[in-house]
């Protein structure tokens, strides 16, 4: 055995290209974003990878309505989908198209290893279809006896001779699977949902269509491309090294996490892991299905009007606050509910207030006081001192809830030290240790409070990278940002004396009407 697993795997699902991106897509992807920048904070070793989802019945419909191929809509449209990494500061190592060689290839190699085998055989389907979510669904899972449980919007009926894939034999190994790891379907909702789901009787499904060409063609039988979902499914292991670099893969595979949406946790937690058993591969450590993004009251989606796109809300709140907000607002594994006042509120409470104010208050004392040099803590530790050290203990702590993918509840804890800080400022009051001529004691609540801004500018930077960056400038310390490493450059008391600090611009200024 050559490599070994060393490196942190995760992934968001591969989005459709049949349309822009929305806040639902961006909700994801940002939320892998703080996931991986959180890991390399660290210590990891990190593999982040994201792409585009580009075959299938519903990227061949959007490309006819605009009169291109669907090679040609999914170039056009593309950009659009890098654009939206780009402006959310998405630190993704890898970006896979289901359209590039790399990744075709692959899929053919895997399927025909199933065909092979035995796993795929052929018969006839018929029954109800989703187009938007690409999915076979039974009678029982419709809503009204036509409508799609998810977009509610009718089903087609479809019927076509099909290879097939024996998912029904894999129903013990997947039980067993849920059973021994519940770790592998999370939240424990989910898993349980899924379970049912299984325990309830798995029917063998359609792996190729037939009605129209775009996707992967089976190489044993080429009129029959794969289902689209056998081929995105894939894109985990074949952009991660599978059947072309074994070094790579063997680093990162198993995946440690699957970021989705709960609308495609079937297709993750049952499809996935039967495929990857039926091949012989590991399957990943697990899957983690957030809940829905609402607004008004709906599911935020591409074919609703509620669509929201991130560069709207970008451009009135900045991307901190964006970055910030929804993992701040909801509860990762359950569903909520976007508004433009929360997020007002949260802008201006959680910060401006409470850290824009403070950094602004600190590094204007540290100017007024001693001339932007930050002192060093001459006067005696006590008892307040000693608050601010818990409160920085805390959110060290607790910000590992991130590991969790509880993301509310680490800037929660992470907030104790920002809310700590100003507690910390108006316990000891400087403008009066300073009115008082107390030297000795105002130099030790300066260098408190610098020191603490420190350590937040370090805790703040997976959520908030542009926040963090000038916050760092502002303490004009030597050391790059990017080279601090957790649990380390939390410890209090690594704010050497004697460095200059400068007001700079405002973080978190008044929004505009
Ligand atoms: O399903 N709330 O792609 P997709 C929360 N190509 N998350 C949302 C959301 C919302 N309202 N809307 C979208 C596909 N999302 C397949 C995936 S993976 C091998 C193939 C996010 O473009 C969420 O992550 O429909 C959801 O699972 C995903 O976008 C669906 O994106
Ligand atoms: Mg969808």
């Amino acid at each position: 055995m050559g490599s070994q697993k060393d490196t942190y795997y995760l992934t968001t699902p591969i989005y459709y290209v049949n349309d822009v991106p929305h806040i639902g897509h961006a909700y994801t992807t940002v939320a892998a974003d703080v996931l991986a920048r959180w890991r390399r904070l660290g210590g990891d070793r990190v593999h982040f990878l994201t792409g585009t989802d580009e075959h299938g019945q519903k990227v061949a419909q959007a490309a006819a309505e605009r009169g291109m191929t669907p090679q040609e809509h999914c170039d056009d449209i593309l950009p659009r989908w890098r654009e939206m990494l780009e402006l959310l500061r998405i630190s993704n190592d890898d970006f896979i198209r289901t359209t590039e060689d790399r990744h075709e290839e692959r899929v053919q190699e895997f399927m025909q290893r199933l065909y092979d085998q035995g796993d795929l055989y052929k018969a006839t389907y018929a029954g109800p279809y989703c187009v938007r979510c690409e999915a076979y669904y039974t009678d029982e899972d419709l809503v009204d006896a036509d409508l799609c449980p998810i977009h509610r919007k009718p089903v087609e009926q479809l019927e076509q001779e099909n290879w097939f894939f024996r998912l029904s034999k894999y129903a013990p190994l997947l039980l067993e699977l849920y059973d021994e790891h519940p770790e592998f379907v999370q939240p424990d909702v989910r898993r349980n949902e899924v379970r049912a789901f299984v325990e309830g009787g798995l029917e063998d499904i359609s792996a190729t269509r037939t009605e129209f060409a775009w996707g992967v063609p089976s190489p044993w039988d080429p009129e029959h491309v794969f289902y689209v979902w056998f081929d995105a499914l894939l894109n985990y292991i074949t952009a991660a090294g599978y059947g072309a670099d074994d070094d790579a893969f063997l680093r990162r595979w198993p995946a440690d996490v699957h970021l989705i949406g709960k609308d495609i946790l079937r297709f993750h937690a049952v499809y996935w892991p039967a495929m990857l058993m039926a091949a012989g591969v590991e399957v990943p450590m697990q899957v983690y299905a957030h809940g829905f993004l609402l607004v008004g009251g709906e599911k935020m989606g591409k074919s609703n009007a509620t669509g929201i796109r991130p560069e709207e809300l970008v451009d009135h709140f900045g991307l901190d606050c964006y970055r910030y907000y929804f993992l701040r607002e909801i509860s990762f594994g359950h569903d909520g509910t976007f508004s433009w006042e929360s997020m007002e509120s949260r802008y201006t409470t959680d910060l401006a207030n409470d850290l824009g104010n403070l950094v602004n208050r600190v590094l204007n004392m540290v100017s007024s006081y001693r001339d932007g040099v930050v002192p060093a803590p001459v006067g005696a530790a006590g008892e307040a001192e000693a608050q601010l050290a818990a409160d920085r203990e805390h959110a060290v702590a607790g910000l590992a809830a991130f590991d969790r993918l509880e993301f509310k509840r680490g800037l929660e804890d992470l907030w104790v030290l920002v809310r700590g800080v100003n507690r910390y400022v108006e316990a000891r009051t400087p403008w009066k240790q300073n009115k008082e001529g107390a030297d000795a004691d105002l130099d030790r609540t300066l260098y408190e409070c610098v020191d603490a801004l420190r350590a937040i500018a370090v805790l703040i930077s997976p959520v908030m990278p542009d926040a963090a960056e000038e916050l760092w400038a502002k303490l004009g310390l030597d050391e790059p940002l990017d080279a601090q490493r957790l649990p380390e450059a939390g410890e209090p008391g690594a704010t050497p004396p004697g460095v200059t600090v400068e007001r700079g611009r405002l973080l978190f200024p008044k929004l505009e009407e």
